[in-house]
């Protein structure tokens, strides 16, 4: 666990291991993730490869969620915000850049092509997470099994209300969403969960001082062999001292 001050380091550390993954493996396969915690990653990973010169041109990306019925134009779609923070500055083709179609006629059929889809690509050499209020990682809500693959979900109320600062109304945020599951992101090679502020103290505190528990989706990451938080201090202020320091 690497505890931070605040985000612009959360952002440096995070883009660093990205940066380096991308210069030891220019083909690497990156699993991304949306959310307000990553728009530093990514903004200072795009410095990085640019003043570093590093190669995209056999990267692929894979990310973890979209929401129903979102096209990819639609500016509140994981497509948009990957292509805006990410994919164009990068200069990254459609064809090496990946998420769940929430558009797609048949989300079941989607989430099946999605899964078989990461197999394709030889699996993820370093999957970024950040974490919902509620313990979520990408859409696994709590109670999700821990044996899912790519899946459709139902959003719980509290996500939906907790996501509806994106959308103009609550009424506009969709009901449901395909994300990986849980199996998916825990046969990534490498895992980096991204946590900051206060928003966050609950969730952090029932993943590391918790039990191993569906109702935290988040704490079967434990049990991940490579597997690296990096919080800031807000982030991990609930969790106590003792279970602090026994942590690796
Ligand atoms: C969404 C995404 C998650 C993300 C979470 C936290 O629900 N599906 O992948 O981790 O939001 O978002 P933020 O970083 O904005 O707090």
């Amino acid at each position: 666990m690497i505890e931070v001050d605040g985000k612009e380091t959360l952002g440096e550390l995070s883009s660093e291991m990205l940066a380096e993954l991308v210069e030891k493996k220019p083909d690497a396969v990156l699993g991304l993730a949306t959310g307000s915690t990553p728009e530093d990653t990514y903004k200072k990973l795009i410095k990085k490869i640019n003043t570093r010169k590093l190669d995209t041109s056999r990267l692929t990306t894979i990310n973890l969620d979209e929401y129903e019925g979102l096209s990819p134009d639609h500016p509140m779609s994981y497509h948009a915000f990957m292509k805006e923070h990410l994919y164009q500055p990068l200069g990254l083709s459609e064809a090496q850049t990946h998420l769940p179609k929430g558009d797609a006629p048949d989300l079941y059929e989607e989430a099946e092509r999605y899964e078989r889809l990461i197999q394709e690509c030889g699996g993820i050499d370093l999957q970024l997470l950040g974490i919902g209020e509620n313990g979520h990682i990408g859409f696994n809500e709590p109670g999700t099994p821990f044996t899912t693959r790519t899946h459709v979900v139902d959003l719980t109320a509290n996500t939906r209300e907790v996501n509806a600062r994106f959308f103009d109304r609550l009424e506009d945020v969709p009901h449901r969403a395909i994300t990986m599951g849980i199996t998916s992101i825990m046969e990534a090679r490498k895992v980096v969960l991204l946590a900051n502020g206060d928003r966050k103290k609950d969730a952090m505190t029932r993943l590391i001082a918790g039990a191993i528990n569906e109702e935290a989706p988040a704490s079967i990451l434990k049990k991940h062999p490579d597997f690296t938080i990096i919080a800031d201090k807000a982030a991990l202020a609930g969790i106590p001292a003792d279970v602090r320091a026994n942590w690796g």
